[in-house]
């Protein structure tokens, strides 16, 4: 088990697990593992939310437990369920000691009264199927709570959220309340498609996770997708930044990013011979936009029109397919695939 005594410290040790935080991100992590109070995590989908949560698991030495919310999650999912089938094979077991007990009693009515007042020890611990939630607070060894998409459950979910993260105890009616053996790390995500209740809100850190700047967003494609050349890595990370600041139904994320980036590489490591004329600029759009609206918008903002003339140089066989082999520092640089770039190939019939 690692504890970190500042941000600075949490922040190296989530980057050496491919993890890359701001320094107030990073500062706000660790103060609420330092406090113990639980972090929500608000923010726009893909950003690193849930990845925080198993990269905070790794560096802390802890087990990751998550709570998967959605649309009608129940007790019986989050906190514990009896387990009905070794409770009914543990009175089996016990049926014959049972019966000659009941022998003493000829009257139904008297061994009635009698078995409702054994107990059998049915309603303990040891019958329990133990949920998320439970399985945090029972734990021996500290985890860390990951309590995912929180706003898909409805709100009398967050009562229950509210009992163990405040009281850091679960009652169980059959048996008694556990108290927390262990203080788990408590970490919440929501996508914002709902707003939470203040009372949940007053009892965690908040924080905004956003989109990166343009070095931390290049860092975290060289991190987890450490195949691809840096020039290629912000040439894309550029392209998704312009494409963020258009009015698209969804947004490419860094997940997107790095798959795009990662798309490039393949594509550049192909022999230009036995490249087709494709669209690079297409291909990258395919894996950062989800939406045939969102491509069509881009193209027609970034190329001026949809429908393009076809430049003679389209069908000129061009050098070998490469986003990096183009000046940098130009967005529209990250489209020009090969022989001539999106309109050439747009125009060519390559569109998808
Ligand atoms: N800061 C980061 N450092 C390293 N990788 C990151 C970072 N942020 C995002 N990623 C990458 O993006 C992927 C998606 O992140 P994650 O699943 O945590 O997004 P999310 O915010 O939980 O999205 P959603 O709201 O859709 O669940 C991760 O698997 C990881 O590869
Ligand atoms: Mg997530």
């Amino acid at each position: 088990m690692t504890t970190f005594s500042n941000g600075a410290e949490l922040q190296d040790a989530l980057r050496r697990h491919d993890y890359i935080a701001d320094d107030e991100f990073a500062t706000v992590v660790h103060l609420a593992t330092a406090l113990e109070r639980p972090l929500l995590l608000e923010g726009p989908a893909g950003v690193g939310k849930t990845e925080l949560a198993k990269a905070l698991a790794a560096v802390g030495g802890r087990r990751l437990v998550r709570l998967q919310c959605y649309e009608g999650l129940d007790d019986s999912r989050a906190l514990y369920e009896w387990d009905y089938a070794k409770q009914l094979l543990h009175v089996q077991m016990l049926r014959d000691r049972i019966g000659e007990l009941l022998g003493q009693y000829p009257d139904v009515a008297d061994a009635s009264r009698f078995l409702a007042e054994q107990d059998f020890g049915l309603y303990s611990e040891a019958f329990l199927s133990v949920r998320p939630l439970l399985d945090a607070v029972l734990s021996p060894e500290p985890v860390v709570l990951l309590v995912d998409e929180v706003d898909r459950t409805e709100e009398s979910m967050e009562a229950l959220l509210l009992e163990v993260l405040a009281e850091r105890q679960v009652t169980i009616p059959e048996v008694g309340t556990f108290t927390a053996r262990s203080m788990p790390w408590v970490i919440l995500t929501s996508n914002d498609t709902r707003e939470l209740s203040p009372a949940l809100k007053r009892r965690c850190l908040h924080y905004h996770v956003g989109y990166p700047t343009l070095e931390r967003e290049r860092e975290i494609v060289t991190a987890r997708a450490p195949e691809v050349s840096s020039g290629t890595a912000g040439q894309v990370v550029e392209l998704a930044r312009t494409l963020r600041d258009l009015p698209l139904r969804k947004s490419p994320s860094i997940s997107e990013v790095i798959d795009a980036a990662r798309a490039a590489s393949v594509m550049e490591g192909v022999a230009p011979e036995s490249n087709p004329v494709i669209d690079m600029r297409d291909v990258l759009l395919s894996t950062l936009l989800k939406y045939t609206g969102d491509v069509d918008l881009v193209k027609n903002r970034l190329d001026g029109s949809a429908s393009v003339p076809v430049p003679a140089a389209a069908t000129v066989p061009a050098e070998r397919v490469t986003v990096a082999s183009n000046p940098a520092n130009t967005t529209t640089a990250v489209f020009r695939g090969r022989g001539g770039g999106g309109r050439a190939a747009a125009a060519s019939g390559a569109r998808r």
